[in-house]
Formats: C-alpha cells, structure tokens, sequence
C-alpha cells in the first residue's frame, strides 16, 4: 500500500511535560512563558515538533489530565496569550505544536460533571457521563467490576442532593476524572468544537489521551482481570469491554474530517495502550489518526530477537494501512529507559521505583539508552523523545514517598509508586537554583543531587555526551533522510543486528564480544569503539556504506 507523505512521517516530536520543563515565575511549576523562553534549545536539538502534555484549567488530580476546560489554560501555566505566544514563538523557529486532548475523561471540577451531581438520575446533564445504579437491594455493590488503571474501583457512588447515597459514576482512572458517554451526541459535538477551537490558535495537531477508551461495551460485562496502565490486549485473550471497541473508529473519521478542513497538514495522534501491532494500526487507517505511538516497541527487551521482531511486525502491521510507523522509548508515563535498560529483567516491569526497590545499574542502562536511541533513529518513520532523555536523565528512584503525587502511589494502597520518578523538574544549568528550572529553588518534585552532572550546561559542546550524541544524530538523520527512508536488514543473529537504511549502515551489539564494524565511513556511535576499532557490546554504530 502507498505510504502517506506529509511531515509527520518522519518527524521527531519532543515530548514537553509542561510541569517539569522550565518554570519562569520561580514558584516551582513549570509553565508556558517558561517554554517559550527555552524553544531555542529544542531548534538547536533539532526537533521538527513539540507536544505538550495538558496545559488546561485543572485541579491536578493527574497532573493535568483532568481537565476542567478544554478552551482555557490554567493560571498556573499561564494564559491563553502565553499560549498564542509560544505557538507563534515555535513557528518563527520552524517547530510544529501538538496539544494534548483529553476526551475520554473531564475533571469533577468540569461544570458539566458539577451539573450531573445536582440533577437527577436520568436527567440530560447524567446522560453525559456514565451513571448507572447499583447492585443489591440498596444499591450499595457497584454496577459491575471494573477496576481503575490507578488502582481500586472504577465507580464510586454519589450522595443525591437530598443527602441519600445515590448512583455511582464510571471513573477508569481517578474519581475525579469520571468517564463521558460516547454515544451521547452532545459530547460529540462539543469535542468537535474543542478542536476547531485549537486548530484555529494554530496547533498543528492533537495527541489523544487514552484513545481506545471512549467506547465501552453496551452492556458493561463484567472483567475479571485487573487494570494496569501498561496493559495491552493480547492477541489470544478476550477484549476487554472497556478498551478499543470497534465504535472508537466513527469518532476518529469524524475528526479527521475537521482535520483535513484546514490548511496545511494537521495531526492526530493516539495514545491507545493497545495490542498486538494490526489492532493499533487499525488507528491510523487512511481516513483516521495520523499516528499512533508504538508501546510494543518501547516494551520490547533489549535482546537482538526482540527488538528484530518488534520493528519487523511494526513497520508490517503500518505499512498495510498506508501509515507511518512511530517509534518511542519513554514519556511521562513509564520509567524512564535510560533507567529502565539498567534494571534486571527478573524484576518485571516495576511502576515507578522508591527507596528500598532494587535500583537499576545506571551505567548500563546509560549506555543501552544511548545504542537504543541511536538504534531508534536511524529507524524510517516518526520518533518520539521525551524532555530529559536527551541529556540521558535516569529516573528518580529515591523519591522520598511522602512527595509522591501520583494518584496511583494512594489509589493502590502504596503498592505501586507511580510516575513521579520520570516527571523530575529537568536540569538547565548545573550551578543555578533548580538547575536552572526556575528562578528559584522551589520544584514541584525534589531534584535529586546527582541533576547537575546531567545539567545541559555542562554537556552542550562535549563531544561524547548524551546531548552531543542525540543532536548529532538528529543532524544526520535529517541530513540523510532516515526517517523517509526503506530498511533492508542485513543480520538478524542473536548477538547483532544490522540493516540498511538511506545509505547507512547501522549496526547494534547485544552480544558480549565486541564485533567488528560495517564496512565504510563511521559516521556515529553511541559509545566509543575499543582500542581494536570494534563495536563494543551495547553500542550502536551508523557506517556510510
Ligand atoms: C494517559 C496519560 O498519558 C496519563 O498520564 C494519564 O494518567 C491517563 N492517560 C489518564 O488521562
């Protein structure tokens, strides 16, 4: 099938988590006029886009992921002119603007959730969410159960205005996020609205929080297995009745259509946790989503087998529907990989790692970061980065608990520890308070001291560094069009892969000998070679054939 052409299909997208990237006014937070002051850094980087995690009106039950106004900006972050500002800002440096949508939740605070608590059960302003009785003869058993992804229930009951414990609402993540109905047209109409409202600010995309979620099977069965928010569906396994019903689709054809009413090329992107690569890919069929990230791929071991069949079965699964493949190796929502690929592979896929968790091997997991991202893009597709990897930022793992923020950290009765550990103010400056996040020493989250040695400042021109490899390899990929490029592997063993793409040759070691390079021109590697000029085990290396 042809491949769709436009600059998404090969971008890097830089991933802005607008809590931790830079905060202007030194209260700790980060905010927008604070991204508009460091898109600099990101034109230098080379990035061809942002996308910024939600920036709304909020009462940050989920840092933000609970919006209470889908047209505003919280003062917090700043205004609807610091949004207009930094949208122009990114454009006078030649960066495109993703925002992210949220439309599978509001926030409690949202006035159409405050309207359903005071109307009655059956009103119009219920009929927005997912209100249903409960279970027993009082009522008192949820609906059915379904678990939250953040742990616990996913119902909660309400007290009727006239004080008697009422209906519950349907919350998959935080109660404070209860979940719209979908097949109510007003909600329709008004996400309609929503877009059109940012598209006519400029962005020139949206990523689509929880995209699998919005339709949920008529009869709400029940599911007996739990929820994690790193659970796909495999492809052996029943569907569950919460995610990626076949009634999501519609929803996206109908945006798509608001999409292409504009000019230029604007994007959609789902964040859809969904398995195996053909379901995901039926997400960005031609008259959908432009992309869709790739979780399998950022869930995949770091052994040659592994990471040969996740980009084979990825760029199969896009290239029958005519889409680019996407490619991504951390975000706000996972460990981060320079962390990650230094933790045993006995321990399971920890979320979030504290004090007295084991701790991972952070030079290992700095140099297979490092051959992964290299290995990543060199790639042909779209990649995604999240703010921090390019200075190889490992995870806070010593988290003092009582700062943890994370709704999972209390919702899952301190079983899981959460996000927090990868949305770490970032460092700027190794000398300055907060690294330079902010004028002041104030952080949201606790810096960890080891920040400065990751600081920006003290890598930017040092030839070896995280930040020197990441913005060389940017360099090229762009130089030899990488991203629009056809691979053709060449090894495919247990210890090494190769493949070719766009004239260069790129190799990755997982082996413990060192091996020797591709024949031509070393261009790049992730580390240096050894003193016999061979690849080294856990390196990556672009040869110009
Ligand atoms: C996915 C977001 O990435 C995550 O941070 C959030 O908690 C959930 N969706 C709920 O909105």
């Amino acid at each position: 099938m042809g491949v769709a052409h436009g600059w998404w299909t090969e971008a890097v997208i830089y991933q802005i988590y607008p809590r931790s990237f830079a905060d202007s006014d030194g209260d700790g937070i980060g905010d927008l006029p604070g991204i508009t002051a460091r898109l600099g850094h990101l034109a230098e980087l080379g990035v061809d886009a942002v996308w910024l995690s939600p920036f709304y009106p909020s009462p940050q039950a989920d840092a933000g992921y609970d919006v209470a106004d889908y047209r505003d900006v919280d003062p917090l972050f700043g205004s609807l002119a610091d949004a207009d500002a930094l949208i122009a800002e990114a454009r006078a440096k030649g960066l495109k603007v993703i925002v992210d949508l949220v439309p599978n939740h509001t926030s409690s605070a949202h006035r159409w959730f405050r309207a359903a608590v005071t109307a009655a059960p059956g009103s119009p302003e219920r009929a927005r969410y997912v209100f249903r009785d409960g279970l027993g003869p009082d009522g008192a058993t949820p609906p059915n159960d379904w678990q939250s992804v953040f742990g616990g229930p996913a119902w909660t009951r309400l007290v009727e205005p006239d004080g008697r414990p009422g209906q519950w609402y349907l919350h998959l993540f935080d109660p404070a996020q209860p979940d719209l109905n979908w097949d109510n047209p007003e909600i329709r109409a008004e996400f309609l609205d929503v877009l059109r409202f940012w598209l006519d600010r400029g962005v020139d995309g949206f990523r689509v929080d929880v995209a699998h979620g919005l339709i949920k099977q008529a009869d709400l069965a029940n599911w007996e297995e739990p929820q994690e928010i790193l659970s796909g569906n495999e492809v052996d396994k029943p569907r569950p009745p919460m995610w990626d019903q076949d009634g999501v689709h519609e929803i996206y054809r109908d945006w798509r259509r608001v999409l292409d009413s504009y000019d230029g090329a604007r994007i959609l992107v789902a964040e859809a946790w969904v398995e195996p690569a053909e379901r995901i890919a039926r997400y960005v069929r031609p008259d959908e989503m432009h992309q869709a990230f790739n979780f399998e791929y950022l869930l995949a071991a770091w052994t040659a087998p592994a990471q040969y069949a996740v980009i084979t079965r990825s760029l199969e699964a896009t290239d029958a529907v005519g889409a680019p493949t996407t490619w991504v190796l951390s975000n706000h929502d996972v460990i981060r990989h320079a962390s990650r690929m230094g933790l045993s592979a006995k321990g399971g896929r920890p979320n979030g790692i504290g004090i007295g968790d084991p701790q991972p091997d952070a030079a290992l997991g700095l140099r297979r970061a490092r051959a992964a991202t290299l290995l990543m893009l060199a790639l042909p597709g779209s990649a995604y980065l999240y703010q921090g990897e390019e200075l190889g930022l490992p995870e806070h793992t010593t988290l003092p608990d009582e700062s943890r923020q994370d709704p999972t950290w209390e919702r899952s009765g301190h079983t899981q520890r959460g996000r927090d550990g990868c949305r770490v103010p970032i460092p700027w400056e190794a000398d300055a308070p907060s690294y330079g996040f902010g004028p002041t020493d104030a952080s949201w989250l606790p810096q960890p001291p080891l920040w400065a040695e990751y600081a920006l400042d003290r890598q930017q021109g040092v030839s070896g560094s995280t930040y020197e490899t990441y913005r060389t390899a940017l360099r090229l990929r762009r130089e030899h069009g990488l991203g629009r490029g056809t691979l053709g592997w060449l090894s495919s063993g247990d210890e090494v892969l190769s493949f070719r793409n766009a004239g260069l040759t790129v190799l990755t070691n997982f082996g413990a000998a060192a091996v020797p390079p591709p024949a031509g021109e070393l261009l790049h590697s992730s580390a240096p070679l050894d003193a016999d000029g061979r690849v080294p085990t856990d390196v990556t290396v672009w040869v110009r054939h």
